[in-house]
């Protein structure tokens, strides 16, 4: 058996979604040191157009967004990684005080001081914790006019309850006030959609399959990559795209506690990408209690930067 180096709920998680009669990985073990640097790549490639046409969204409408937002906010960002995105809306954002949250506390941490650096009189308070599975905000976090940043379309990740839930987590955070400016990723013509994830140049597949290698690594396991192929499609019923990794021929994965044989074309389910309409996401959004104040898109309607406030109880 090889080394395992995940700990036991790690493990534990990764042999359940492996046994389960339809086999499943949770999209956060995509990203491990190399993970996270294909998905940096996928974001330069020109057929995924999220990252980019966020981006764009945020140059062209600044100014009107930070009006929205209002001086002096308490922004919390939500998977803050770098902290680049939020760190370059600082300019015409003026928070009083920034608190990145982040998985990776190391990581973070680094970030943060550069930023410190460049941006002496905005209070810095880094968090280290993973938000998807519910948090409490501690005192240090102020209590005034937070806003949750939440930008990359990362809520797509969640299914529709799952988001409904996270949502309401965020507005039982909401202190005295709350905001949220959110990226959405919004439906479009399926080529458009199936071409973001399933690039030419195979990046989105390394990044894909790289999953196992870091399976591999976490629970021991002996899957061989060139044994997989990469599968990607977007679903119209459930308006999501989902990512899968297809055996390529009959063989049986062994890992720290358990095995399983896969047929031929069997398949592994490691991501799915929901796609909303505005009127989905504003639903979506009210069943979570918040209300939508503006929407700004680009001109093709690819993505969507969304503010709401909590409504109060
Ligand atoms: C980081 C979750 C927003 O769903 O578009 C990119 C991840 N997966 N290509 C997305 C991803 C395949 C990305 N998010």
């Amino acid at each position: 058996m090889h080394m395992s180096h995940g700990s036991t709920a790690v493990i534990a998680e990764i042999s359940a979604g492996l046994l389960a009669p339809a086999a499943h990985i949770s999209p956060k073990f995509l990203y491990d040191g190399l993970g996270s640097k294909l998905f940096e790549a996928i974001c330069e490639l020109p057929e995924y157009y999220p990252t980019r046409t966020e981006a764009a969204i945020f140059a062209a409408h600044g100014a009107e967004i930070a009006r929205v937002v209002g001086d002096g906010a308490t922004l919390i960002d939500l998977g803050a990684g770098n902290c680049a995105k939020a760190g370059s809306l600082f300019p015409l954002l003026h928070p009083a005080q920034y608190v990145p949250v982040d998985i990776s506390r190391e990581f973070l941490l680094g970030a943060v001081a550069q930023l410190q650096q460049r941006f002496p009189h905005i209070e810095m308070t880094a968090l280290g914790l993973d938000f998807s599975s519910g948090f409490t905000l501690p005192d240090s976090v102020r209590k005034a006019h937070r806003v949750f940043f939440y930008p990359g379309s990362s809520i797509g990740n969640f299914t529709p309850e799952q988001a409904v839930s996270f949502l309401r987590g965020l507005r039982a955070n909401r202190g005295s006030d709350g905001g949220l400016l959110i990226g959405v990723d919004l439906v479009k013509d399926h080529e458009v959609l199936d071409a973001a994830y399933d690039d030419p140049l195979g990046v989105t597949a390394a990044f894909n399959l790289n999953l196992l290698r870091h399976v591999n690594h976490l629970a021991g396991a002996d899957f061989d990559v060139a044994q997989w192929k990469h599968i990607a499609y977007f679903d119209f019923e459930r308006s999501r795209i989902e990512m899968h990794v297809e055996a390529r021929c009959a063989l049986t994965v062994h890992w720290n506690g358990g095995e399983r044989r896969f047929e031929r074309g069997e398949r592994i389910h490691t991501e799915n990408s929901y796609k909303y309409t505005r009127q989905s996401f504003a639903t979506l959004l009210e069943r979570a209690g918040f209300a939508t104040t503006r929407t700004w898109t680009d001109d093709d309607q690819w993505f969507a930067v969304i503010h709401a406030r909590a409504i109060p109880d």
